[in-house]
């Protein structure tokens, strides 16, 4: 289909509640989740909300399709089955939180330290209505926790409780090779 442009913070539908998804296997829902594989394909995301492409729907991609390919951005990545979640659910199991540097498209160039619970169990469908039944931890758990918070118009700057761990992502890591840009 097409690499869409990915709205950035700033934008009002970010901050949006988005709508549960009704109908499964739909052309309609076919055609956005190629526009999202594309986008996060084309920008070496780790995972992608509908939101960021514009469509305020409960559709999250996150993880790697190929793993003999290995995400610049997000080396743990490679470690999260590529998943398709619609209308997801999250529990989160025990009080353990973990610290850990996050990056969003649509805030392209910075990272920021965000507490996130360590383990989770989720609920939802991929995009012909099967059910998805997971309990996760670590990357996996935290990955899953970004895409879905922006289904509820929440962006990682808004979780980060000490503003002091939060820049640019080539002042933070001079040394990495992760981008200017994402
Ligand atoms: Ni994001």
């Amino acid at each position: 289909m097409a690499i869409k442009q990915v709205l950035r913070m700033g934008e009002p539908l970010l901050l949006q509640k988005a709508l549960p998804v009704s109908q499964f296997d739909t052309s309609e829902l076919r055609a956005l989740i190629q526009d999202m594989e594309d986008t996060m394909l084309d920008m070496n995301g780790a995972g992608i909300a509908a939101p960021q492409i514009g469509v305020s729907l409960r559709v999250v991609i996150f993880g790697q399709r190929d793993t003999t390919l290995k995400n610049p951005r997000y080396a743990d990545a490679n470690d999260v089955p590529y998943t398709i979640l619609i209308n997801p659910i999250l529990n989160f199991i025990g009080s353990d939180i973990e610290d850990g540097w996050e990056g969003c498209l649509s805030v392209p160039g910075l990272r920021g330290m965000v507490q996130r619970y360590k383990r989770l169990h989720y609920k939802g469908y991929d995009q012909f209505g099967n059910v998805i039944d997971r309990l996760v931890s670590g990357f996996h758990a935290r990955v899953v926790q970004h895409e879905c918070d922006h289904l509820d118009g929440i962006l990682y700057p808004m979780r980060i409780k000490d503003l002091s761990q939060f820049g640019y992502t080539n002042v933070l890591f001079p040394n990495s090779k992760l981008g200017d840009d994402d």
